[in-house]
């Protein structure tokens, strides 16, 4: 799928903006991870997310290299593993991340999960946030955080996350927290956007759609996200 030069950018609440479509490297590793990305790359993908979790972010940062693009092109993505949640832990790990990928910066990180449970979420914020100061990290935000998650950071931290990366497909719209993100200006971004392969991609008003536009059934999910 070759991505269209007009794909808009989404401002964030601290001046920066997004490419509204993106690549995912969860399961995307080794050499051929490596030519998967730059394939991607090629067809006009910009923005790349991985995690520390995902053990891609060796395959992104060879992938970026090898393209040619400058590095500036590209906004780059990770995120904080839950069992780094602690300050020191968080802001070695994000130095990791950046090591990991041979780049000198990170355009956005995330908090992976808040794990409230564990319950030091607050702590690994406020490391991003510092981190943010230091000049590691472009943008900073959190995935998967319930309302009382995000209004918690807020409070403790006065800094509010520019982005929550949620799962969102045409099988769980989640009208309820994009609008929660909505309104506390935080930019939604949709994790799973094709719902993992799942049957959304078959669905008959999808496929009737892909037909009328002569496009294929991924194309317009992405489309309906957008
Ligand atoms: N923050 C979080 O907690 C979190 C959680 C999950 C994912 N994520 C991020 O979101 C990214 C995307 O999520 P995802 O990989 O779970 O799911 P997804 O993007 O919804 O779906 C990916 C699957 O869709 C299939 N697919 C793609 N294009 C297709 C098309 N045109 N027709 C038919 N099938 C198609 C692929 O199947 P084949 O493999 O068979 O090609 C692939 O396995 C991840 O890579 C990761 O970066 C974040």
């Amino acid at each position: 799928m070759v991505l269209s030069r007009s794909v808009p950018n989404i401002f964030l609440n601290d001046g920066h903006s997004l490419p509204a479509i993106g690549l995912g490297t969860y399961l995307v590793r080794g050499g051929q991870g490596v030519d998967q990305i730059l394939s991607a790359i090629e067809d006009g993908y910009r923005l790349i997310d991985t995690s520390t979790n995902y053990d891609s972010e060796g395959a992104v940062g060879e992938a970026i290299r090898r393209s040619g693009i400058p590095r500036s092109e590209f906004i780059v993505t990770s995120k904080l593993p839950g069992k780094y949640h602690h300050y020191q832990d968080a802001l070695m790990m994000i130095q990791e991340s950046i090591f990991r990928m041979g780049i000198d910066y990170l355009d956005l990180y995330l908090i992976h999960w808040p794990l409230p449970k564990r319950d030091h979420y607050v702590e690994a914020w406020k490391a991003l946030v510092d981190a943010q100061k230091l000049g590691l990290i472009r943008s900073i935000g959190v995935s998967n955080f319930l309302p009382e998650h995000l209004d918690r950071i807020i409070n403790e931290s006065g800094v509010t996350p520019a982005v929550n990366q949620i799962e969102v497909h045409p099988y769980w719209v989640q009208e309820d927290m994009l609008a929660a993100n909505k309104s506390r200006g935080i930019v939604s971004e949709a994790w799973s956007p094709l719902g993992r392969g799942s049957a959304a991609l078959k669905e008959d008003i999808i496929k009737n759609l892909a037909d009328k536009y002569g496009k294929n059934t991924g194309q317009i999910i992405l489309r309906w996200h957008t």
